[in-house]
């Protein structure tokens, strides 16, 4: 830092120089992450009340209850509306807290280590078992890149503290079969937890929109908690991940009291103490101006541009979708031309696409519109046609 003030107005400055290599959600340049634009609701509110800190619940009550609140409508969007939880950093901090609750419930019971997931879970699950003191054992995929359920019944033991299903894959948006683990889970006396991180913001729109959406949330007897984060398809600022119990008693494995605040005695069950009540508004913003009716328009918008490019990709020789999507994440293949080497050549014409082993993610989110699709075939046809010739 330098010794002398500046005036605000030449660090504005500053900062618009400083930041122009970002891109930006507008471009429609973005088409690989899973983030997007916050609704303009949700940043006006985020600006306004940017000084709520919901780490001191008893400074801020009404912000608190705003939580509650939100954390009764993401239940009742996964079918329990007394699920308890919290809006936190993001999916990560959302998934290691279940971990967290479900390594803390079975303490009593010696040598439970083991947590089950697919080798498409995402790597947060690293982070949470390190910290944790937890082992991974991944499990395989079927063909339609699903946990597969038989390595799952082989791989349980005395050893097996959780299983972790998703719903809405980071590489492909697949679901895997929650309601078979559900089964599993409960017939073994095992915590499941489901991360809906991406899906949990789509699934529910997207069967009321007529699509064939299998079970994956709190219907299901046997699963304990869920990941669904708000600053994904709920169209909220970052930071913005939600983590659902199916019951306080779980939740409460993780809760820690808090003697010295403002307001008296409290207790805890997040990661980070002070924390945005900025974010949690804004959530809470963007749900009420949405409703459900808003949120099935932005869903329906999107699987409408992911059919449209799936359809267009299938007119593309030599690439092709690895899966058809069942919601907007596409992955794109090819058993002709290096993937890594297409890859390459969109990010040369600023396409921020995500690459994986051997596919590139495509995500449809918010921001991205119909003429951001159809420039993107028409670079992926050239590219395709230059490295044929
Ligand atoms: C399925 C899934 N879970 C968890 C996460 C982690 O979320 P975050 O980056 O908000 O921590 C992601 C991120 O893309 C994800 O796709």
């Amino acid at each position: 830092m330098q010794e002398k003030s500046i005036p605000a107005q030449e660090v504005l400055k500053e900062l618009k120089t400083k930041l122009e290599k970002d891109l930006s959600f507008n471009s429609g340049k973005i088409i690989g992450s899973m983030c997007t634009n916050p609704h303009p609701i949700a940043k006006k509110a985020f600006c306004l009340y940017i000084d709520k800190n919901l780490g001191d619940p008893g400074l801020f009550p009404a912000t608190a209850e705003m939580e509650r609140e939100v954390i009764k409508a993401l239940g009742a969007l996964l079918s329990n509306p007394n699920a308890v939880g919290h809006i936190v950093t993001g999916g990560t901090e959302a998934n290691i807290l279940a971990l967290w609750a479900a390594r803390n419930l079975s303490r009593q019971e010696e040598g439970k280590k083991e947590v089950i997931l697919p080798v498409s879970a995402h790597y947060s699950f690293e982070k949470a078992a390190d910290l944790l003191g937890l082992k991974l054992v991944k499990v395989g995929l079927n063909k339609n890149f699903q946990i597969n359920l038989e390595e799952v019944r082989k791989v349980i033991s005395s050893k097996t503290l959780a299983i972790v299903g998703v719903a809405g894959t980071t590489d492909l948006g697949v679901v895997d079969p929650i309601p078979e683990l559900s089964e599993i889970a409960e017939k073994n006396d095992i915590y499941l937890h489901v991360d809906a991180a991406f899906g949990g913001f789509v699934l529910p729109f997207l069967k009321e929109l007529g699509y064939n959406v299998p079970e994956f949330d709190f219907k299901l007897s046997g699963v304990s908690s869920i990941t669904i984060d708000p600053h994904k398809m709920g169209l909220a600022p970052i930071p913005a991940g939600g983590i659902l119990f199916r019951s306080n008693e779980l939740r409460n494995a993780i809760s820690m009291r808090v003697s010295y605040l403002a307001g008296g005695e409290m207790e805890q069950a997040t990661l980070t103490g002070t924390r945005s009540g900025a974010s949690l508004i804004a959530v809470w913003a963007v749900m009420r101006c949405l409703g459900w009716e808003g949120y099935r328009k932005v869903v329906s918008h999107c699987m409408f541009l992911t059919e449209k490019l799936v359809n267009a990709i299938g007119e593309v020789n030599g690439v092709e979708v690895v899966v058809p999507p069942i919601m907007n994440v596409i992955g794109l293949k090819s058993e002709v031309f290096d993937i890594k080497k297409i890859a390459k050549e969109l990010r040369l014409r600023g396409w921020a696409v995500s690459l994986f082993p051997s596919h590139i993610r495509i995500v449809i989110m918010p921001h991205v519109k119909e003429e951001h699709v159809e420039s993107f075939i028409k670079d992926l046809k050239d590219i395709v046609r230059k490295m044929s010739g």
